[in-house]
């Protein structure tokens, strides 16, 4: 709820379910930030008086605001908004260049109006919702008469904020906009602690936690795209603050370009955290009249620790971020050839392996990069979307026909972004890529960026990608995008417009996923970025899952998809089960123990089934059965994080809670730790569930020369009698199964079988062995 309180200067109170945000109008025209936390009561404007601070002097050589308000200094006071040049010397939210070179402004409040809905960013996607009351304050810059709009959302049921800023050049000058910012807050307090999620290809989301005493900590991608460097989602906690307690605010950013998180700390320990688009080569030139809004930021805050910020944040992209006919529909299991095959496809290999996907259970068929042009390796062809007939040599259509006569959909890949050198594109029109014409232009997996910020050449994308889609029978698209910026230029700008390049790419972007998604409601799209190089809320509302990671292997993926949940729901986050020794890593994980960690999110296959030995095929054909049986579950549930260190726990509960997942996954062996137990979260505490795992897979094999201790004559390791027991003796391997009530399973939490130590194993499953990289998957169902 959204609350004027009325007074000398207005004031205004946004409610949540569970959190309070509350800032007023000072007397000379700012807007003060009064506070945003747990839930408070407020009336009227009276009961605003205790909470805000008290001036009474001037401060040293601080500026005071003017000869009227000598105790007033805006480096000392917690805004919604700041500027330059009226003496707040932190990092401002906005930066405006007038016609005669100035860079002070001054923003005060001019009128507000409070409305039930949510109003949708002409230029940016944002979110959407029907129970949405939006506030927006009009404030003018009194030296040189610019506008700016603050507005505020306020999504109830999720606890969360969301704030947007529109800039509209209503002087009669043109000026340069350097930053505008998406949102502000300020904290009376220092010493906070920023958790990040940075990484790099095939190491995305790796958390780090930085306290802010002094100076300013900046979390920023100048890579064109969100990035896996720096993911736009971050946190704010306060001390002590852990997974299930303490105070923990999230923010992120609805934007897949280039954006900037600074945390600054001043010299009166306040605060201040600001969200938006990166100023960093930003430079919009706005003639009198112009407008430019700023991406909506997403706020979030709960008492109940970052598992509890998390809560707020999935239900929040689940319900106000992913949208069409996909958003809430149960995602199918996929099959990718990329990993199978790379580069080397055809229409005979395609079709063999669907073929075995078909047989254990993959409902869609993926056909990664290399069918188009003369796609042999990465270096040539981006940009010449037309079948290459030698390699299916009845077309898209064709190929898809034969696929769907298998049993399966039929998905295809494509970059659309991007385009070779070596290309018919590139050589018909070299001014669509970004480049500085007769410069030296360093190299990204040999390709260079189409020109986005050029509408003509997004008109031509987007017939292209149409002709694609439309070529076949196609019921999922994977979008790709493997380069990020350098040599930043746009031929189709002029020379003072360079600094809208990155901004105007992006929203080029934005209308070729606009148009495709919208002209093809019921494909399916994933989003792609070498990864998670574009994993954000941006690219969220037009693909409602993205490949997290070109990384497959399941102990990378632990601390990957780990960190994705602290701000992402698991329905966005596409997980696969790939060939061993892993492509990335080279590591070698069993395959139940790979599924253990993909199904925890969006399932596929990224292998070659052909080539797999026939226990593989069989597990998979389980795995598959088994998720199927969970996927509601899995895709749309809720999803708690819990021990990660050695061992890694996760569990995933049904809205109804009527059903859930957990899984332990153990890194590495210990020796002589018998102990161990698994704590479920989310659970209904009254409600009783048959808790269960299917049998571990245990051999004799696994004992190796051990073997000699329990039989009468000496057997060599490995030889032919060892195979011939391994054969025929089977040991049990170690089950769990027990009824109990959701409390106990959440507070005793389950003591498992104890581990192989040693001593003390038996062939009726008491022991339960785990090697380096073992995982164990534990059913949870409501009996009733
Ligand atoms: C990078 C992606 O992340 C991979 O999954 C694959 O699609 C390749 N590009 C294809 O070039």
């Amino acid at each position: 709820m959204i609350r004027k309180l009325k007074g000398e200067n207005p004031a205004f109170v946004l409610d949540t379910q569970n959190t309070s945000y509350a800032f007023r109008i000072m007397e000379t025209g700012q807007p003060e930030h009064l506070y945003y936390g747990a839930k408070i009561t407020v009336n009227d404007v009276a009961d605003l008086e205790a909470l805000s601070e008290k001036r009474a002097f001037q401060q040293g050589n601080s500026i005071a605001y003017d000869q009227e308000h000598l105790s007033f200094t805006l480096e000392d006071v917690s805004l919604e908004m700041s500027g330059y040049g009226k003496g707040d010397i932190r990092e401002p939210f906005v930066e405006v260049v007038a016609a005669d070179g100035s860079f002070t402004t001054d923003f005060v409040y001019e009128s507000d109006e409070i409305k039930s809905g949510k109003t949708e960013l002409k230029t940016l996607p944002s979110s959407f919702g029907d129970d949405v009351e939006g506030l927006h304050v009009t404030f003018k810059d009194k030296n040189n008469g610019y506008t700016i709009i603050l507005s505020y959302y306020v999504f109830e049921k999720e606890d969360v904020i969301t704030r947007t800023a529109k800039f509209i050049n209503s002087s009669s000058a043109t000026v340069s906009l350097r930053r505008l910012m998406s949102t502000q807050v300020d904290f009376n307090e220092a010493g906070l602690i920023v958790s990040t999620f940075r990484g790099a290809w095939i190491k995305e989301m790796q958390m780090v936690d930085t306290k802010v005493s002094a100076g300013k900590f900046v979390n920023s991608s100048f890579t064109g795209s969100s990035s896996n460097r720096a993911n736009p989602f971050i946190m704010v906690s306060r001390e002590g603050a852990g997974e299930y307690q303490g105070d923990v605010y999230g923010f992120n950013l609805i934007y897949s370009g280039n954006h900037y998180e600074a945390v600054e700390v001043n010299a009166y320990d306040k605060t201040r955290v600001v969200t938006g688009i990166n100023p960093t080569q930003f430079n919009f030139s706005l003639k009198p009249g112009d407008e430019f809004e700023a991406p909506e930021a997403v706020m979030t805050f709960s008492k109940d620790g970052h598992n509890g910020m998390s809560q707020n944040m999935h239900a929040f992209v689940n319900d106000h971020i992913v949208r069409g006919e996909w958003s809430k529909k149960a995602r199918p299991v996929l099959l990718n050839s990329w990993e199978a095959n790379y580069f080397d496809i055809n229409e005979g290999k395609l079709v063999a392996l669907a073929k075995k996907g078909k047989e254990v259970g993959v409902e869609l068929f993926v056909m990664d990069d290399g069918w188009f042009g003369d796609r042999h390796d990465d270096k040539r062809a981006l940009g010449d979307w037309f079948v290459n007939t030698k390699k299916l040599p009845h077309g898209v259509k064709g190929l898809a026909e034969k696929i769907n006569n298998v049993g399966l959909d039929f998905g295809i890949w494509i970059e659309p972004e991007m385009v070779n050198v070596d290309s018919d594109l590139y050589r018909a029109h070299p001014d669509w890529a970004i480049e500085i014409p007769g410069k030296h232009h360093s190299e990204g997996r040999n390709q260079r960026i189409l020109d986005f910020a050029n509408p003509e050449v997004v008109d031509y994308m987007i017939k292209s990608m149409k002709d694609v889609i439309s070529s076949g029978n196609i019921a999922y698209v994977k979008w790709d995008m493997n380069r990020i910026f350098s040599d930043v230029y746009s031929q189709y700008l002029p020379e003072d417009c360079q600094g809208e390049v990155f901004h105007r790419y992006i929203m080029g972007f934005y209308r070729l996923a606009k148009e495709l998604t919208e002209s093809f409601p019921k494909v399916l799209f994933e989003g792609c970025a070498s990864g998670g190089n574009r994993f954000d809320l941006g690219a969220l509302c037009y693909f409602p899952q993205i490949w997290a990671s070109d990384d497959t292997d399941a102990v990378a993926r632990l601390t990957i998809q780990n960190g994705y949940s602290y701000g992402y729901p698991m329905s966005c986050v596409s997980a696969h089960v790939s060939n061993v020794p892993n492509h990335q890593t080279l590591r070698k994980v069993d395959i139940e123990h790979r599924f253990a960690v993909a199904c925890f999110g969006v399932l596929g296959y990224e292998c070659n089934l052909s080539d797999m030995k026939k226990e593989d095929l069989s597990a998979i054909k389980e795995q598959i059965e088994t998720y199927k049986k969970f996927r509601e579950c899995m895709q749309f549930g809720d999803f708690y994080r819990g021990k990660f260190g050695n061992v890694v726990e996760w569990t995933v509960v049904s809205k109804d809670k009527k059903q859930a997942v957990g899984m332990i996954f153990q890194k590495e062996v210990r020796p002589n730790s018998p102990f161990l137990d698994y704590h479920a979260k989310g659970l209904d505490p009254l409600k009783k569930y048959h808790f269960y795992s299917k049998e571990a897979k245990v051999s004799i094999k696994m004992f190796g020369d051990l073997v000699n201790g329990v039989t009468p004559i000496h057997i060599k390791q490995d030889g032919f009698l060892h195979g011939l027991i391994d054969k025929f003796v089977t040991p049990k391997g170690d089950v769990e199964d027990y009824t109990a009530y959701g409390d106990a399973l959440m507070n005793a939490g389950v003591g498992l079988k104890p581990a192989f130590s040693s001593t003390g194993f038996d062939m009726e499953g008491s022991v339960r062995i785990m090697h380096d990289h073992n995982a164990r998957l534990y059913f949870m169902e409501e009996v009733q």
